[in-house]
């Protein structure tokens, strides 16, 4: 089985970006825990601060049934991309929305993600381990 990751705008600053929200942990040394952790399924990852960018690879990748799923952490644009959420609409492989920090506990404006009703589910506010959870999520037995 193999799964995309998608971080979007500033998640490739992980480990030096508001430790205090995000943690000390950059995105690579999680990657390497992640595929220690589940060696048997292979993990492709693409970062971009590029809204189309993003729109781009959820095209590419989201008709031709390479992937089990998609977990997507779609930093900021999760709260204003109209776009992104109709990509997720139009593509077939399930995506999950995560989140490090817990949206829900901050500022009002990150309380509305519009991209939730088109996700397959969502996970905020574990840490880097909310991504360990999605992917417990898309490989759970139906
Ligand atoms: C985030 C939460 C968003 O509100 C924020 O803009 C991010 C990161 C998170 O993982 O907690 O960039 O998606």
């Amino acid at each position: 089985m193999d799964i995309l990751i998608i971080n979007g705008p500033n998640l490739n600053l992980l480990g030096v970006r508001e430790p205090a929200v995000y943690g000390n942990t950059s995105f690579d040394d999680f990657m390497k825990r992640l595929r220690s952790l589940y060696p048997h399924i292979g993990f492709d990852f693409f970062q971009s601060n590029h809204e189309g960018a993003i729109i781009d690879r959820l095209h590419a990748d989201g008709f031709n049934g390479r992937y089990a799923g998609i977990i997507l952490n779609a930093g900021a644009y999760t709260h204003t991309s109209l776009a992104i959420a109709d990509a997720i609409a139009a593509i077939e492989t399930p995506v999950v929305e995560v989140h490090i920090s817990n949206v829900a506990a901050r500022e009002e404006i990150r309380h509305r993600s519009l991209i939730a009703p088109v996700c397959r589910g969502s996970i905020a506010g574990f840490g880097l381990d909310s991504y360990r959870l999605a992917v417990e999520a898309i490989a759970r037995p139906e």
